[in-house]
């Protein structure tokens, strides 16, 4: 099977992004050299999907327009020319795309390894094929251990069969692909954890992980409560200390999440890292190494600055705020407003506060990681043996995060 460390640089710690991709950072930050091109690409083939999820208001999207052939190899080719390493094939459901076969030749021919993050969805056999014979890894959300519950967080009947076949097929198609399961965790779940990791290892899976939900959870429908926050600290604890099971799990990382990074008051108002943000004055690097692209070749620094899960009439300014340009129309100008933008506004917004940093998970760890090294760090020079010594200091939490 592929390697499931490291097989997805979105996720990576710092010491996966590589060290020339660090220094390049640094020097552009004392202005002796160009904004560097990214090397991970969260790609959102189509902006539509197949349910109508509790925790997310992507399905509130109006209905929008897709690549077509031409424009997805142009798009493609750039992200090439960029030297780009992992493409993130997400959505909405990427699925559904109609060219979804040919966007993952066209991205395993341009070199690039592959995942994809989907609810799950019709697989024929020339897709199941080209999944298994392009992809890295290929991870499904699954919130519930049956469909009963899994179906009721994503009011779609049917769809936790679905996966669960999606799952045969692949393995059946390609042993050694490797398949994930996303779960968020929440109120109608919180209760059946361990079922979730029963359910994954039964159904095959090769990885589970559980993410903290965020958000404005106005009608008090998914985000935990104080109470039951409480109870998930201690139940992760526990689970992760008694691994009786053979799937691999975040659980290490989640538990010293739980305890060392998150504030119970920020997990309750859906804000999980707020406070850590601001109390250890973090600044933002991933738009560095990460872009995100949409279903219609528009650029934004991040996936939370896309508001990607959030209302689209709520965010819609603040979408378009962040908004880099079309790739298709003037790709050439998209790093350079990408540069100002990071150097007047984004470094700096988690430490300030920004709240929809505080959602921002996935990437606490190279932010705080490559923040604490910024500060150690003599300003005019940055090579690789400063980073291999920083390395070695020990300040950071052992771990990969492995958080959607
Ligand atoms: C936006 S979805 C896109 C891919 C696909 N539609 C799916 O559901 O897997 C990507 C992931 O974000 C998760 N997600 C959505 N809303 C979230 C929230 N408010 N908090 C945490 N994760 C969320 C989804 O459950 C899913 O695993
Ligand atoms: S989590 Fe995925 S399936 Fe659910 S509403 Fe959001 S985009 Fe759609
Ligand atoms: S810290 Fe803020 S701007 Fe930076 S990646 Fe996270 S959400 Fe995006």
């Amino acid at each position: 099977m592929q390697q499931l460390e490291k097989q997805d640089l979105l996720r990576a710690s710092i010491d996966e992004i590589g060290k020339e991709a660090i220094i390049q950072v640094f020097q552009f930050l004392n202005g002796s050299q160009d904004y560097p091109t990214p090397i991970s690409i969260h790609f959102d083939l189509t902006m539509r999907c197949s349910a109508r999820c509790i925790h997310c208001r992507q399905w509130t999207w109006p209905q929008r327009n897709t690549l077509s052939l031409i424009q997805l190899k142009n798009i493609i080719t750039r992200f090439m020319q960029w030297k780009v390493k992992t493409i993130t094939f997400g959505g909405g459901n990427p699925l559904l795309y109609k060219y979804i076969n040919e966007a993952l030749v066209f991205a395993r021919e341009a070199d690039m390894d592959i995942g994809i993050i989907s609810e799950g969805g019709q697989l024929d056999d020339k897709l199941c094929k080209t999944i298994s014979d392009c992809a890295r890894w290929i991870r499904f959300s699954i919130d519930g251990h049956e469909a009963k519950i899994h179906d009721s967080i994503r009011r779609a009947p049917g769809l936790f069969n679905m996966v669960v076949k999606n799952i045969k097929d692949l393995k059946a198609s390609n042993y050694q692909l490797a398949i994930g399961l996303n779960c968020v965790i929440q109120k109608k779940n919180i209760g059946t954890l361990p079922q979730i990791i029963q359910f994954a290892d039964e159904v095959g899976a090769d990885i589970i992980m559980f993410k903290i939900p965020h958000g404005n959870d106005y009608r008090g429908e998914y985000i935990l409560s104080l109470k039951e926050w409480r109870i998930l600290v201690d139940l992760i604890q526990e689970l992760n200390a008694n691994k009786t099971y053979r799937v691999k799990t975040n659980l290490n990382a989640l538990n010293y999440m739980l305890n060392s990074v998150i504030k119970e008051k920020d997990a309750i108002e859906g804000r999980p890292v707020s406070s850590f943000y601001i109390e250890n004055d973090t600044h933002c690097f991933a738009p560095f190494f990460f872009l995100t692209c949409d279903s219609l070749g528009d650029m934004y620094p991040c996936d939370y600055l896309q508001a990607d899960v959030r209302d689209w009439l709520e965010y819609y300014n603040m979408r378009n705020e962040f908004c880099l340009g079309n790739i298709l129309e003037d790709s050439d100008s998209i790093l350079g407003r990408l540069a100002m933008m990071m150097t007047e506004q984004i470094h700096h917004m988690p430490s300030r506060g920004f709240s929809e940093c505080g959602c921002c998970t996935r990437f606490y760890h190279i932010n705080h990681a490559l923040s604490l090294f910024g500060k150690r760090l003599d300003a005019t020079t940055c090579n690789v043996q400063d980073i291999n010594q920083f390395l070695r200091l020990d300040v950071l939490p052992g771990h990969a995060v492995s958080f959607l």
